[in-house]
């Protein structure tokens, strides 16, 4: 493995409501997942994050797990329906007390908390009045919802990430209606991503007008690849680079949006954009976070509100999602970016890169999961690639500490570096768990 630098920050990444469990606990209001959840079909089995990997109750042992991984820096999220139970009004302190708690054991241990304040989990009521993030005003909610966890935290915390990955939000959670709240409005969803671009402008002077250092978005990134030459399939990738990867960092680091047109969208961007949004959403941030899973292959398909249709991509390993292994799209991704916004990208920071993998524990206790070590080892080669090039890379973050409950998918895809038995929530460290605590040991000792 190639020398990284002294200062770069080597960490996993968690999300609320994949781990915490204990959904009515200490005055816990409603999340969209909540309700998703329980909707017939909606996730594979039925499962929902009513228990996950019970992290509300076992925190104590996962942060011991932590600091025997040797971590610099620790990803997790705060659950906006634990801070505020409605979505608005004032906090609900028992709420703030458990990050509280945590973020003192995590500094204890050397390690840096780095809080989302949004992985997904909206407060019902938000959904109930208003159409969630179809609402402007729940781009102003979010920001009071910033101060209040910055102003518990931040004399603490550094560095503070507002979203995690709004197209997701926009494209399954109202778009596809495959993830909460469930919404298949298609191009319909097309505001979500304006007033989520709002919410983290407004929450970003939110967090520094309360102590916050530091502040960043985290966006997730693919390189879109056309099916073959042919123009038509050269336009479809386009169009969908410009949905999956523009729409969502050309206004944070350009104060623009890209061109929609594609989209039934105007010069402007989506029609709810008011004057003075972009200023907002365009304010200078500390960092940039860049989640990378896979490429997407794109072909045409005229006529359609969405104009190309994905297509397998052949010849490389695939994780237990049947998603590619191809860690010189990591690569790609952050070349692209460097070109693309020169001076205008802030320092990046990987904080999300993993696979799920089928893991069990075999009969002497151990889980051998070395297609994961693989991955990992190309991926955080592939950020060195990306760093040679000349991108300013600060820090990578495995997706994820441990198994956990992954959306619509339920308990079905582990992405862990830790196998949870979810039945006993009994934590087994797989091979790759002692792999990345070598790792980290290495780079961190001096030469
Ligand atoms: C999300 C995680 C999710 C992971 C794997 C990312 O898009 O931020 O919450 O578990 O992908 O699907």
């Amino acid at each position: 493995m190639p020398r990284f630098p002294a200062d770069f920050a080597w960490g996993v990444a968690t999300s609320a409501y994949q781990i915490e469990g204990a959904v009515d606990e200490d005055g816990r209001g409603e999340s969209v997942w909540d309700t998703f959840c329980r909707k017939p079909g909606a996730t594979r089995d039925g499962h929902t994050g009513d228990v996950a990997a019970d992290h509300y109750h076992r925190w104590q042992e996962d942060a011991g797990l932590m600091a025997e991984l040797g971590l610099t820096a620790y990803r997790f999220s705060i659950a906006w329906p634990r801070v505020q139970p409605d979505g608005k009004g004032p906090a609900n302190a028992a709420g703030l007390d458990f990050y509280d708690r945590l973020t003192d054991a995590l500094l204890a241990s050397g390690i840096t908390p780095v809080p989302t304040l949004y992985h997904w989990d909206l407060p019902q009521p938000l959904q109930d009045d208003g159409g969630g993030w179809l609402a402007r005003d729940t781009a102003q909610r979010f920001a009071d919802y910033a101060e209040i966890a910055a102003e518990r935290l931040a004399d603490r915390i550094p560095l503070w990430i507002t979203l995690n990955e709004p197209f997701v939000v926009m494209a399954f959670g109202y778009g596809l209606g495959v993830h909460a709240p469930g919404e298949a409005l298609l191009l319909g969803a097309l505001p979500t991503a304006h007033h989520q671009l709002l919410g983290h402008g407004l929450a970003a002077a939110a967090l520094r007008s309360a102590g916050a250092r530091q502040v960043a978005i985290t966006n997730n990134h693919s390189p879109a690849w056309p099916a073959t030459d042919d123009p038509a399939d050269v336009a479809a990738a386009q169009a969908y680079d410009i949905l999956h990867n523009r729409l969502f960092a050309d206004p944070v680091l350009l104060g623009s949006y890209p061109d929609l047109s594609a989209f039934g969208a105007g010069p402007g961007g989506p029609d709810c954009v008011a004057d003075g949004d972009l200023a907002v959403i365009s304010a200078p941030l500390d960092a940039y976070g860049v989640n990378y899973y896979a490429p997407t292959r794109l072909s045409a398909l005229p006529g359609e509100p969405l104009p190309f249709r994905m297509e397998p991509i052949e010849g490389y390993p695939v994780t237990a999602f049947g998603w590619p292994v191809i860690p010189a799209g990591l690569t790609e991704v952050l070349t692209t970016m460097k070109d693309r916004y020169g001076g205008r990208l802030p320092p990046v920071c990987i904080t999300e890169n993993g696979c799920s993998a089928d893991d069990e524990v075999s009969p002497d206790g151990t889980v051998d999961d070395q297609p994961r070590i693989r991955y990992l080892d190309g991926h955080i080669r592939a950020v060195h690639d990306a760093m040679t090039a000349g991108v300013d890379v600060r820090g990578y973050f495995i997706w994820t500490l441990m198994d956990n409950f992954e959306w619509s998918e339920g308990y079905h895809q582990r992405f862990g570096l830790v196998h949870v038995d979810f039945a006993t929530q009994r934590r087994t460290p797989k091979a790759s768990f002692a792999w990345y605590r070598d790792l980290i040991a290495a780079q961190r000792r001096t030469a």
